[in-house]
């Protein structure tokens, strides 16, 4: 009976130089149990390349005109995983506060990820604004993650915590060869700029200050003098009075920042 092909095995020290790929193109440290997980996601690209071994596989990526594989390794090694209204408290705590503020007002979603973290910052914008000027950035490392972004089509499946009647207010719902699939409308659409930021390098000169800004579930990546690295630069972008949010499962405690808590994971801009 034939025996079945054996899988390429990532040895420890081409494991550790896809650390350094991936320290140097994100700050992302993979941890060293990451070990099969990343051997896992990588190799539909040698299959992709006919490859027999990650030797190989590596070899190519050290080349200059590879630099587009080293992106995509950079996306199939990094968790993407987003949806509309992730951690519900936080929209209707900022809901509230942007109630009572005037305009205009500028809300960043760092990390936007495939981009349902911002629209759902325009809706929240759009519902609670009254009338006052206001726009969204999305940014994140990730072009692959801002084209789908730019798109602003997803399953509906994505649409689980839309509040009462926003779906239908904010989106268009697909028929015949989009059904299941929603579109976030035009104007709101446009009212959301995406560009590619990396949040572990000094930020774009004229970046400007906003009122608001959402860095959730990207600072779980990081080592604790990253972490305060990426929020200090990130608080000089907040004008005084401003709300950094992040996600839940995170901490920035006994960072010396000009940062006061105001709820769980929210911070006001001092
Ligand atoms: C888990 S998603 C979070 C999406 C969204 N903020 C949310 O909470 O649903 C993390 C995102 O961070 C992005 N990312 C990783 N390193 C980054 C960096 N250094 N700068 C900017 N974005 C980064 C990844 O591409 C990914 O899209």
């Amino acid at each position: 009976m034939a025996s079945l092909p054996s899988l390429p095995v990532l040895g420890e020290q081409h494991f550790r130089q896809l650390q350094q790929l991936m320290r140097d193109a994100s700050g992302i440290h993979l941890a060293s149990n990451k070990r099969s997980l990343v051997a896992g996601r990588l190799l539909k690209r040698l299959r992709h390349f006919e490859l027999d071994s990650y030797d190989d596989y590596l070899s190519r990526l050290t080349h200059p005109q590879y630099a587009r594989e080293r992106r995509l390794v950079v996306d199939l090694l990094t968790t993407n995983e987003t949806y509309f209204f992730r951690e519900y408290a936080h929209f209707e705590f900022l809901g509230q506060w942007l109630s009572g503020r005037g305009g205009p007002l500028r809300l960043w979603s760092a990390a936007c990820s495939s981009g349902e973290e911002p629209y759902s910052l325009a809706m929240t914008a759009a519902e609670h604004t009254r009338g006052n000027e206001w726009s969204v950035l999305g940014s994140d490392l990730s072009q692959s993650m801002l084209g789908i972004a730019e798109q602003g089509i997803y399953d509906m499946a994505q649409a689980r915590y839309f509040p009462e009647g926003w779906l239908h207010r904010h989106c268009l719902c697909g028929v015949d060869d989009m059904a299941g699939r929603l579109r976030v409308q035009a104007w709101l659409r446009n009212k959301v700029q995406f560009r590619e930021i990396n949040v572990v390098q000094p930020l774009p000169d004229k970046l400007g200050q906003f009122d608001v800004i959402f860095l959730r579930n990207l600072l779980i990546y990081f080592d604790s003098a990253q972490k305060q690295h990426i929020v200090r630069n990130l608080a000089d972008k907040l004008r005084p009075g401003g709300l950094l949010f992040i996600g839940h499962a995170e901490s920035i405690h006994g960072f010396n920042l000009p940062l006061r808590p105001v709820r769980p994971s929210v911070f006001e801009r001092l």
